[in-house]
């Protein structure tokens, strides 16, 4: 009885976070590395994370077209946009890796240069951050609550 016990709450604590999904709590600390340069602050203008003005706000980046938001970004992350690229759990997480080196890749550019001067090399942070992004964004377009 108390041997399977144990084995019910090993599985209970393992299944939830240890694989794939990113952990949105965790996410909303590993932010701290991002937010010298991005904030995110709804369209309404109520900051969820105070943050500087180097990167664009990443409030609704789930989903969002590349280069699109209010920013003047570089000519090669808008090059990527307008190619197709839209923000999805995967190419966040290889972009923010290395955004140069993903975006010479995405564009098959050996002189593609982002603006974005850092590297998250956790990928398990990334996919924090990722979570954390989707639980303070919008569902989907359109489907904002209307506060
Ligand atoms: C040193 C400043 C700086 C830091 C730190 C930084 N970024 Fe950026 N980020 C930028 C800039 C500048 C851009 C615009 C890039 C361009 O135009 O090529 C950008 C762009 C982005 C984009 C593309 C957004 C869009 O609208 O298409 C994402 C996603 C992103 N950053 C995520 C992150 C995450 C996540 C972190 C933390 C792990 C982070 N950034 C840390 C400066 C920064």
């Amino acid at each position: 009885m108390k041997r399977l016990l144990t084995a019910g709450l090993a599985i209970a604590l393992f299944a939830p976070q240890a694989f794939a999904e990113g952990d949105a709590d965790k996410g909303k600390k590993n932010f701290n590395k991002c937010k010298s340069c991005h904030m995110v602050e709804t369209a309404d203008g109520e900051t969820i994370v105070k943050g500087g003005k180097t990167g664009p706000n990443l409030w609704g980046v789930v989903g969002r077209t590349a280069g699109t938001a209010d920013f003047k970004y570089s000519k090669y992350l808008v090059a990527a946009g307008e190619a197709g690229l839209v923000w999805d759990e995967e190419e966040f997480t290889a972009y923010v890796a290395d955004p140069s080196k993903y975006l010479k890749g995405y564009l098959d550019d050996n002189k593609a240069r982002g603006k974005m001067n850092f590297k998250l090399k956790k990928a398990e942070e990334a996919a924090n951050i990722w979570a954390y992004l989707t639980s303070v964004s919008p569902a989907s377009e359109g489907a904002d609550s209307g506060s």
